[in-house]
């Protein structure tokens, strides 16, 4: 006979009622956020071949999905649009008929007082080149001209109700211009999430169909190294000085780190981005049977939360929130 281990973690771990006690983290739909596309021109939804289950929606079909998203109890939305025609300066993003303007203000009308509103501040969707801000003469991304525009979209935004503007445009300066813009033009109380640490990332792929991205070459002139961890601390801590009222890391899984990097430095919350990739995986793989959907979904959302976010931006975020509730 041994003496056997004084220590036993089992004992908390027995049975279905003491793991419930003793979770570190927990769900709850109030701190997930549903991103969503509103494309001009269409009538009817249409799904994104590179993301099961994610649709566009036209303005009308938008209303109906954050009607359902609001019932769901999910903390907010987050739009992107998508324009007919696009050209080099992304004019669509600073008119207040563009279609994100447009679709802001439906939003708001339908759902505003329920749910938070937040839009997308970047050029990517609205320009032709798909770089998200304006070239130079040699094609480079010009990093204070492409503020210029950031500043108007932003006011553009602000006047059409937005709530919060997430400002994932990776150019230097970007949250200190916008924040200026708005409190010069009154809207003090418009908040400003900082995409800080946001990486030059593959999971980016799905996303790019889905926004129709006409990019031609890669983002890692403005984008963050996957290599970097330091850097990714160095970007929450400049969007934080210049007055981000929320910081984010993106995407999500692969960058735990820095996400606990951020959620142990921030003195602002820190959310996070499970994006199009993490989420096409997932739907991959339980399409060919070879993971359990549900639990994957959950794991791979709860593991985010664990590590320091405190929301989560999620595809999943209307179907999670239902099955928290049930
Ligand atoms: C850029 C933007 C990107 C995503 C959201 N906004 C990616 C990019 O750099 O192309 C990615 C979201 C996702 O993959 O789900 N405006």
């Amino acid at each position: 006979m041994i003496d056997g281990p004084r220590d036993r973690p089992r004992r908390l771990r027995r049975t279905p009622a003491i793991r419930r006690l003793m979770a570190e983290t927990r769900l709850h739909p109030a701190e997930l956020i549903l991103p969503m596309f509103v494309r001009e021109g269409l009538d009817a939804p249409e799904a994104i071949s590179s993301m099961p289950g994610v649709s566009h929606h036209s303005i009308d079909g938008l209303r109906r999905a954050v009607t359902e998203a609001a019932e769901a109890g999910i903390g907010g939305v987050m739009l992107f649009g998508i324009p007919v025609s696009k050209d080099a300066t992304g004019s669509g993003a600073t008119d207040d008929n563009g279609i994100l303007n447009l679709a802001t203000r439906a939003v708001i009308e339908e759902v505003g007082e329920s749910i938070v509103v937040q839009t997308d501040l970047c050029l990517d969707e609205f320009t032709d080149h798909g770089h998200c801000g304006v070239l130079d003469a040699e094609g480079n991304v010009d990093n204070d001209a492409s503020l210029e525009r950031y500043r108007d979209m932003a006011i553009a935004q602000a006047n059409a109700g937005s709530h919060l503007l997430g400002l994932s445009g990776m150019m230097d300066g970007q949250v200190a211009v916008v924040r200026d813009a708005l409190d010069d033009n009154g809207f003090i109380d418009t908040a400003v999430l900082g995409y800080a640490a946001k990486y030059a990332s593959a999971f980016y792929g799905p996303f790019r169909e889905a926004v129709q991205s006409s990019l031609q070459g890669d983002r890692r002139s403005y984008q963050l190294d996957p290599a970097n961890r330091r850097e990714g601390l160095r970007e929450i801590l400049a969007d934080v000085d210049e007055g981000a009222d929320v910081v984010m890391v993106k995407p999500a899984m692969s960058y735990l780190d820095v996400l606990a990097d951020a959620a142990a430095t921030s003195p602002v919350p820190v959310w996070a981005y499970q994006v199009s990739g993490e989420y096409s995986m997932i739907e991959a793989a339980a399409a060919n049977g070879w993971i359990d959907r549900r639990r994957a979904i959950e794991e791979s959302v709860l593991s985010i939360r664990r590590a320091g976010a405190d929301a989560v931006l999620t595809y999943w975020a209307v179907e999670l929130a239902e099955w928290l509730r049930s």
